[in-house]
């Protein structure tokens, strides 16, 4: 039997809230690298789904959705200081958790700041304050009310999450490759500083996921390689994305929040019916979907440079998403049923037949144009490296463990999120678990080929403009 190594010793509690797609693909990887007694391991979660899991492992398991009148009591029943809240579900407040856990000297982690059910589409909410933007603003502003919090992790699975930590691996890469040869950054303002110097003008996060499903998406369902229903919650969330100091054409419905860093505008409609150029090695160009996320706002706030309190640099960031075919077909369904979610779901996990998921970062605007950074798992090395998983669970799950792992060694780092964490413990503990994590330089832009066919209006002086990216 392989032998795991072992990166922390826990003796507190660990409670996982939730147990879809990533609930059931961390608890091996935190079986196999955390040093604790199953029994000290609990589950509460929504449904039935995933009891076997649990059993298989020797964890307790409980269903009693945490609602907002619940919550207090359930958790007030499980946890105590020093105890680990990993919050695996959607439909439940992060923040409500975030500021229980924050107040009571508990460590927390989620993958994503959810809302309670319902929230995203909550038209009684202003747009703005539906965003992934505004819940973080919101999260952060609970570093002064809890200055001695507990280390409580924001939004670290994938992305957001890993990719920040992909981000300066690819960051050092082209200021060795391109002779600037700048000193290892070793604060937010030196990794500012050298993104800058070496021009990045957009860093999109780019994902195609071509894993396989047999059967495919039937009619009437959502299939999809991690949960449905987030993926639909978050794509019903406006546009959102870090707005660069070199852009100099606002997007039509473009908006500002008026509040927070200002790191951040939004386009008014929804991420889902949202589509922008990419490009990731394997698959070249693709379009994809500019899908709200929060590393769209933490990493170019953390890239911000400032003079005299102005901003002189930041670069365009957002999330392009080519999810795997079945879920860009629920996704063209959904969207033509007004908005409406399917009723059936189904998470593609053992029935995938073929495919890898590439999701890395892409840096734009440098001297040597593009540069992709990241994993390109297939589903074939995922089950040789981890069960109840698919390459794209994989590759959030050992990120999550990564973070655990760092919050446990860190119990009283406070409120932060991925860009706050050292990106090589983060990267040395879930590579093992990435497939091939590679670099490549690429000549592509957003130009290429664009008026061969039909004129169009794009900024040729500029290939980096959000415009050029934009599918009108
Ligand atoms: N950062 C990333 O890379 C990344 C990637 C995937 C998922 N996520 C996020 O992680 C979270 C979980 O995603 P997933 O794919 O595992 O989702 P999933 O749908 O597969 O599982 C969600 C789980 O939450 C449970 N749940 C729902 N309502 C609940 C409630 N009221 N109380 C307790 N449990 C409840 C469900 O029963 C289910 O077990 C979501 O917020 C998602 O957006 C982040």
């Amino acid at each position: 039997m392989t032998e795991f190594r072992k990166h922390v010793a826990f003796n507190g509690k660990l409670l996982i809230v939730g147990f879809g797609a990533v609930g059931q693909g961390t608890l091996p990887l935190i079986v196999r690298h955390v040093d604790m007694p199953r029994g000290n391991i609990k589950i509460i979660t929504a449904t039935d789904w995933g009891r076997e899991v649990a059993q298989e492992y020797g964890v307790a398991f409980v269903v009693e959705p945490l609602v907002p009148e619940n919550y207090q009591r359930i958790l007030d029943e499980e946890l105590k200081a020093g105890d680990f809240l990993f919050n695996a579900s959607f439909d439940v407040s992060s923040l409500a958790l975030i500021e229980y856990c924050a107040q009571r000297g508990i460590m927390y982690l989620d993958a994503c700041i959810e809302p309670w059910a319902g929230g995203h589409t909550d038209t009684s909410v202003p747009v703005a304050r539906r965003t992934n933007y505004a819940y973080r603003e919101a999260a952060l502003a609970m570093r002064e009310r809890f200055p001695s919090a507990p280390a409580c992790v924001l939004m670290h699975g994938a992305n957001p999450g890993l990719v920040s930590h992909f981000l300066k691996q690819a960051l050092l890469d082209i200021n060795r490759d391109t002779g600037t040869n700048l000193p290892q950054p070793t604060s937010k303002e030196q990794w500012a500083r050298l993104a800058m110097t070496l021009g990045i003008k957009a860093v999109q996060i780019a994902e195609r996921d071509r894993q396989m499903a047999s059967p495919r998406k039937q009619w009437g369902e959502f299939a999809n390689t991690w949960s449905s229903g987030a993926f639909v919650g978050e794509s019903l969330q406006p546009a959102e994305l870090g707005w660069g100091t070199h852009e100099r054409h606002w997007p039509k419905d473009g908006m500002e929040f008026g509040f927070g860093c200002g790191s951040s505008i939004y386009i008014n409609r929804p991420g889902c019916t949202t589509r922008v150029r990419s490009w990731v090695p394997k698959e070249g160009p693709y379009h994809g979907w500019l899908i709200s996320h929060g590393e769209a706002h933490s990493i170019p706030d953390y890239l911000t440079v400032r003079e005299n309190g102005r901003a002189v640099y930041r670069p365009t960031c957002y999330y392009a998403y080519h999810p795997c075919d079945d879920a860009v077909l629920s996704l063209h369904e959904m969207v033509g049923h007004n908005f409406e979610m399917q009723e059936r779901t189904r998470l593609l996990r053992d029935e995938l037949v073929d495919g890898f998921d590439e999701l890395g970062v892409l840096l734009l605007g440098h001297a040597k144009g593009a540069y992709w950074y990241g994993s390109q798992l297939s589903i074939e090395q995922t089950r040789q490296l981890c069960p109840y998983n698919n390459a794209t669970s994989l590759q959030v799950n050992a990120a999550a463990l990564g973070a655990v792992i760092w919050a446990m060694r860190n119990p009283r780092a406070g409120i932060v999120e991925p860009d706050d964490l050292d990106f090589r413990t983060v990267l040395d503990i879930a590579m093992p678990y990435l497939g091939p994590v590679v670099g490549v330089y690429s000549d592509w832009t957003p130009l290429e080929r664009r008026g061969e066919l039909y004129p169009e209006d794009v900024d040729r002086q500029d290939p980096w403009q959000f415009k050029n990216f934009l599918v009108e």
